[in-house]
């Protein structure tokens, strides 16, 4: 086949792809959400199955998003419309490219909310509020926080407009250099924070709470919490991963690369787990209080330690920053969409987009002060965004993508872009069954119909 090239540009090199990779994996998803969602779900049986998730359907697909976006070179609409040609497949495939689109709409408009709690943690780290403070006035430092709509509009719109003002000059930029040295900067004060953790006398019980597993703590809903995790979390089935695979040199290895991304995102998460729960346990808090949670924990770990107050602007201002290349990961499809098909300039593109989200993003903001009330399904409209997004709009957009890249698309294809050599078969044998049944599976066991079969039996 002759080979494309994208119009928006390349990595410059093999690393400088796992780089923005994993900048987009590595987020608040990692530091804020896998502890909270952990804590509500009972522990380590969620862990083995999120840790399961991963293994089986994220790496799989993770790899077949690389590939599709390599191989297409376009935004993720126009990768699925060109290959679904190509491979002779329906030309319906491309609504999957739109699936993610909305997806990353739906999943930055609050995430960037969540990174504006982090914008404002910088400062009052800075100010030296979390200095000795107790739990009671660390609770009541977020309470603060989250009950102001106006402080949460004022940091989510800085926030929209710094990714906005990023993505408008085309990611293969400064960035590049910069994921380089604040991702590992993240990871040792990460360290920092379990080096804290070990001393709080509440290590082990930590370490018991994440690790040891009891699957009588895990209800159906859990489990679909674990695997919308693995998605979100690898940032997999909404084209993001996609079109950073179309920035992607041809001949550099895919598999090596999707490797190191899970590995390092992984890492990443379970080292914040191990930094937050001796901490909860060692304050009496309890580890299901939902998304505030690293909010009312990491101050008092910053509070105790020594050069607390130092530590903790640095590592609010790392967490921001991980929130960023994750963002714009999140804006880029519909961007290039935007850029190829309307023939807009990035600039304006980005604009438009990020005026949209940021919209959307009101209904966030809101839900967690004046419309803290308004409830579906006993879920706010964060609550409902998020479920939504992480628990079915990416699994779904991740098990199509499995089909069309095990299913539809020739081998002839697959082969030639993994260059996989002896594991092709086994990544072959993922994409094509295991994952897709793995899906299935947890989709019929929510909503309680696998439960109804076998009470046939
Ligand atoms: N993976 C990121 C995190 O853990 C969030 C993210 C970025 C994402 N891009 C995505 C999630 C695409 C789903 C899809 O914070």
């Amino acid at each position: 086949m002759q080979r494309r090239t994208s119009i928006h540009g390349e990595w410059s090199s093999r690393l400088i792809f796992i780089l923005a990779a994993a900048g987009s994996a590595v987020g608040l998803g990692n530091v804020w959400k896998f502890p909270y969602i952990t804590g509500e779900n009972g522990g380590g049986a969620f862990v083995i199955v999120y840790l399961a998730c991963i293994a089986a359907i994220g790496i799989p697909i993770m790899m077949a998003e690389i590939m599709l976006g390599r191989r297409g070179r376009q935004s993720p609409i126009n990768t699925m419309r060109v290959l679904a040609v190509e491979e002779g497949a329906h030309p319906g495939w491309r609504y999957l490219g739109w699936l993610g689109v909305v997806s990353g709409f739906f999943i930055l408009s609050f995430y960037s909310v969540i990174a504006g709690w982090a914008l404002a943690y910088v400062f009052y780290s800075g100010a030296g509020l979390f200095a000795g403070a107790d739990a009671e006035a660390v609770g009541s430092l977020f309470e603060e926080l989250v009950s102001s709509p106006e402080r949460l509009l004022a940091w989510h719109t800085i926030f929209m407009v710094v990714t906005t003002a990023i993505v408008s000059r085309g990611v293969a930029g400064g960035l590049e250099r910069a994921i380089r040295y604040l991702m590992p900067a993240l990871l040792v004060l990460l360290l920092v924070l379990v080096g804290y953790a070990m001393t709080t006398g509440h290590f082990g019980e930590g370490l018991a709470f994440l690790f040891s597993v009891d699957f009588s703590a895990l209800d159906q809903d859990g489990l679909l919490v674990a695997m919308g995790h693995a998605f979100f979390t690898l940032s997999l089935g909404m084209g993001a991963i996609m079109i950073y695979g179309s920035y992607l040199p041809a001949g550099a290895s895919i598999g090596r690369a999707t490797l190191a991304i899970a590995v390092m995102d992984t890492l990443v998460a379970l080292l914040a787990g191990m930094a937050i729960f001796p901490v909860v346990f060692a304050n009496g808090l309890e580890p299901g209080a939902g998304p505030g949670l690293i909010f009312e924990t990491l101050p008092l770990a910053f509070g105790a330690m020594p050069l607390g107050g130092l530590f903790g602007t640095l590592f609010f201002i790392l967490l921001s920053f991980a929130a960023l290349t994750s963002a714009i990961s999140l804006i880029e499809p519909a961007v290039t969409w935007l850029v190829e098909n309307r023939g807009q300039s990035r600039v304006r593109a980005a604009t438009w987009v990020g005026i949209a989200i940021w919209v959307l993003g009101l209904g966030t903001v809101f839900s967690f002060n004046l419309a803290a009330e308004v409830k579906l399904f006993d879920k706010t409209f964060f609550g409902i965004l998020d479920y939504l997004t992480a628990n079915i709009m990416l699994p779904l957009g991740g098990l199509l993508i499995a089909l069309f890249a095990g299913w539809r698309m020739s081998r002839q294809s697959s082969d030639e872009e993994l260059a996989l050599g002896p594991m092709y078969n086994a990544w072959l044998w993922l994409i094509r069954v295991v994952a897709p049944i793995a899906v299935v599976f947890i989709f019929l066991d929510a909503v309680g119909l696998l439960d109804r079969i076998s009470a046939l039996f």
